[in-house]
């Protein structure tokens, strides 16, 4: 260790390399989970991700089926409904938001010359919140409790006045695993291309693919936070069963309801 070119040039404490050669050594067997490696996690997060794609993707074709002839009744209708939500939640937040991510946990520390990424506990607690949340939160397919108002989850439509039943609950309280998941692999990602460039590579000279993570990943921590508020608040305004307000409409013909629900989660 001592030969090289190090920040600190003092001398290093006895055995460090040995030591941190053990602590950095992938476990093997059953401890494999256990991995905090950018490498080990950012395979596990893809394969989680291209799973769930292969999932919704089952959905997409029971609906194309559905679709094929017309008057068909392979599905009834409010079973169709619960698959085009389920499906385009799924291709977006458990599919192309994380499969993002794990492309960034995988790749950007080789790319910036780091070791790791600057929390791995952190990319570690990222991908178990988003694999245990996500297959929760799929699962409710298959009891007939997945929520029928699309994956965007407008009010007024998914208020109880309108979506009764808990299908819609279900769906907002298992968003937040996932909604959590995704900021806490964002800041991962944010912090480790600003902290842990090598030497000499500034800014202008990261790799595009190191900025289109950034730029990714800054919209996450911006958005998300908002989408969790506005989860909330809409599963308060069901649980309360709270009603639109009646509407409010400006000099033209433009009317809006003056539901904050409605207006957060748009
Ligand atoms: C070959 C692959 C795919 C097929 C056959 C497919 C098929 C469908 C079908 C049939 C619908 C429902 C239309 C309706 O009845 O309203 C749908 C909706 C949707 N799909 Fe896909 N899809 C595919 C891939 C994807 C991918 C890769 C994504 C995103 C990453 C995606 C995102 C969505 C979204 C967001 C919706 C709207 C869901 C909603 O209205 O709640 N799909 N897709």
């Amino acid at each position: 260790m001592t030969d090289l070119n190090l920040p600190n040039p003092g001398p290093r404490p006895p055995g460090e390399k040995e030591e941190l050669l053990r602590i950095w050594q992938t476990p093997t067997g059953w401890r494999l989970p256990t991995a905090v490696n950018n490498t080990v996690i950012g395979l596990f997060y893809i394969g989680a991700a291209f799973v769930f794609f292969l999932l919704a993707g089952v959905l997409a074709l029971i609906m194309r089926t559905q679709l094929a002839v017309p008057d068909n009744d392979l599905v009834s209708q409010d079973f169709y409904n619960q698959l085009f939500t389920m499906h385009g939640t799924t291709m977006m937040f458990l599919f192309a938001v994380p499969a993002m991510e794990a492309l960034g946990v995988m790749l950007l520390p080789q790319m910036l010359a780091a070791r790791d990424l600057p929390f791995p506990r952190l990319s570690a607690f990222a991908i178990w919140a988003y694999v245990i949340g996500g297959t929760v939160f799929f699962s409710i397919i298959f009891y007939d409790l997945a929520p029928k108002g699309g994956w965007f989850m407008y009010p007024p439509l998914t208020l109880m006045e309108f979506s009764p039943g808990d299908n819609a609950d279900f769906w907002l309280l298992g968003i937040g695993f996932i909604e959590i998941s995704a900021i806490a692999g964002a800041i991962e990602i944010i912090v480790g291309t600003l902290r842990t460039r090598p030497p000499g590579m500034s800014l202008d000279k990261l790799p595009i693919f190191g900025w289109a993570m950034l730029i990714f990943a800054g919209m996450i921590v911006v958005a998300f936070p908002a989408v969790i508020l506005a989860t909330m608040l809409l599963e308060i305004e069901r649980a309360l069963y709270l009603k639109p307000r009646s509407r409010v409409c400006s000099s033209s013909d433009f009317c809006v309801r003056a539901n904050s629900a409605m207006l957060l989660h748009r």
